[in-house]
């Protein structure tokens, strides 16, 4: 148990000596022919013995782990070998080394190459374990998403960053096995920051088949040339891949999928003049036991399978990401307790307005008293977050966050009642189902969904953002799509 721990809190998953060779087999192919070889944590360095192998012009490789026995097995490997000599070994802590004075004494041009750990700081943090740099929150991620957790982050994107810091204004390359959306981030960073940079490119492994790891992942590989800002990077599936088959890009300050796409709408992309339409998301509790419910024969049931006794007032059917993925919008069979109309609305006068859900609540205050998120600290008691006028608007256009699907729901209320959604939905709130369906028939068009699928990133955990959804300007596609949403009003205008 103590070696499995080990073993993820360091990534220590070692490279197979074949994946390696492909590696640099595909480098060479590129035309790399490095004067130096550094891998930043190489561990039993397969990725720098093959390196050694295939570009044999290289006079000086470096290689750095924290793992003194790893670095004792290569040395071992490195012996029997007549390139063993121009390898040095280092064994440090990759944060606190100082990766742009050790690479100010190499010569140029470099290869960078690597396979840095893939565990997150979430995970760190459940192991209990401080292999970390010393500032965790370092994308400086602010308020609600540093509270939320957009802070947590890949280990590997905070060494890659400061491997491509030091590689900015240096001739070389950067050569990295991680996790595409890992990629994606660096690009981010090193486009956002003006790195300079020539030619970038992903190309896709089988991670199940290498790392035994259920996740996508690439080969990164970025050209570091000084005087060179280019902005885009080929996506080919596989190493042996000629064609590339989308090229992601830089616009509007954000990484998009395919640039060809994105650039044919571009003239539907939000400048940030349209303050008509506000993306929403559902509601927030972290306590589904206890606020989300399902309706049985009349009654309602919590997930404990406890049969409730409550006052309508707080109870609001519920629809989940599933139901909104699949289109099952008109049934709503589950309910949720929104305790708060805002944010700031006190909670207390429950206890007058509807005693039973009072007591519901008190009755199972430790679970609720007991969420985690710090957004609850110095809330009212029984608080939920992502609630206000929205929320209880009679009709919705919503979209599940979570499912590889573009398809806008118009969503009506359910018994005179607004259907509520889990944090999962982003919503549109709407003031009547003929302004509802006009929206669903404009995010439903053929020019939204092409605008849209040129920014999503459909391998990513969730796909569709608010993020991504406010990027399409809602009144610059009324206006391209001429005629949509001028139609009659329908029967149950509300
Ligand atoms: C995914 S393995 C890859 C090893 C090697 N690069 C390869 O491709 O086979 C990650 C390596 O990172 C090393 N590592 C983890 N945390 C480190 C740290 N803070 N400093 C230096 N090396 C570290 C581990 O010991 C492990 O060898």
């Amino acid at each position: 148990m103590v070696k499995s721990k080990q073993r993820k809190e360091f990534g220590d998953y070692q490279t197979p000596l074949p994946l390696a060779a492909a590696v640099c087999d595909l480098l060479a192919r590129l035309g790399n022919a490095p004067a130096a070889v550094v891998e930043p944590t190489c561990g039993r360095g397969h990725l720098l013995l093959a390196a050694l192998d295939r570009f044999p012009q290289a006079t000086i490789a470096v290689g750095l782990d924290v793992d003194a026995g790893h670095l004792a097995g290569l040395r071992g490997t490195l012996a029997d070998r007549a390139t063993g000599r121009k390898v040095q070994l280092v064994h440090a802590n990759f944060f606190a080394t100082d990766w742009v004075g050790m690479l100010a004494e190499l010569p140029e041009p470099l290869l960078v190459i690597g396979n840095p750990p893939w565990v997150t700081s979430a995970e760190l943090g459940s192991l209990d374990s401080d292999n970390l740099p010393k500032k965790a929150n370092f994308q400086r991620h602010i308020g609600l998403d540093a509270i939320t957790g957009k802070s947590n982050f890949d280990i590997s994107e905070w060494m890659l960053v400061r491997l491509m810091e030091s590689l900015h204004g240096r001739s070389g390359t950067l050569a990295m096995l991680c996790k595409t959306a890992v990629a994606r981030k660096l690009l981010f960073h090193a486009w956002k920051h003006d790195f300079l940079l020539g030619a970038a490119a992903l190309y896709g492994i089988d991670a199940a088949r290498h790392f035994g790891a259920n996740v996508d992942a690439c080969l990164l590989i970025c050209d570091f040339r000084p005087g060179c800002r280019r902005k885009h990077a080929r996506v080919f599936p596989g190493f042996d891949a000629k064609q590339p088959v989308l090229e992601l890009g830089w616009r509007m300050e954000r990484v998009v999928a395919d640039v060809k796409a994105f650039d044919r709408w571009s003239h539907l992309a939000a400048d940030g003049t349209d303050r008509s339409c506000v993306w929403r998301s559902g509601v927030k509790h972290d306590c589904a036991p206890v606020m989300e419910l399902r309706a049985v024969g009349g009654r309602w049931y919590n997930k404990r399978g406890e049969c409730l006794d409550l006052e309508p007032t707080y109870v609001f059917p519920l629809l989940k990401s599933s139901d909104v993925a699949s289109g099952r919008t008109a049934a709503a069979a589950q309910g949720m307790i929104v305790t708060q109309s805002t944010v700031a609305a006190a909670t207390e006068p429950i206890r007058l307005s509807a005693p039973k859900t009072w007591a519901y609540l008190l009755a199972h205050a430790p679970l609720l008293d007991g969420r985690r998120s710090s957004i609850y600290r110095k809330r009212p008691r029984f608080a939920v977050f992502g609630v206000g006028d929205y929320t209880f608007a009679p009709y919705k256009v919503a979209i599940s966050g979570l499912y590889k699907k573009l398809r806008f729901e118009v969503v009506g209320s359910h018994e005179g009642k607004p259907v509520v959604f889990d944090d999962t939905v982003y919503f549109l709130a709407c003031p009547s189902r003929r302004e509802a369906e006009r929206l669903a028939r404009l995010l439903n068009s053929d020019p939204a969904r092409e605008f849209y699928s040129a920014a999503i990133f459909w391998d990513a955990k969730r796909p569709v953002t608010i993020d991504v959804l406010k990027r399409l300007d809602l009144q610059k596609l009324a206006e391209h799509c001429g005629g949509v949403g001028h139609d009659a009003p329908s029967d149950d205008e509300s």
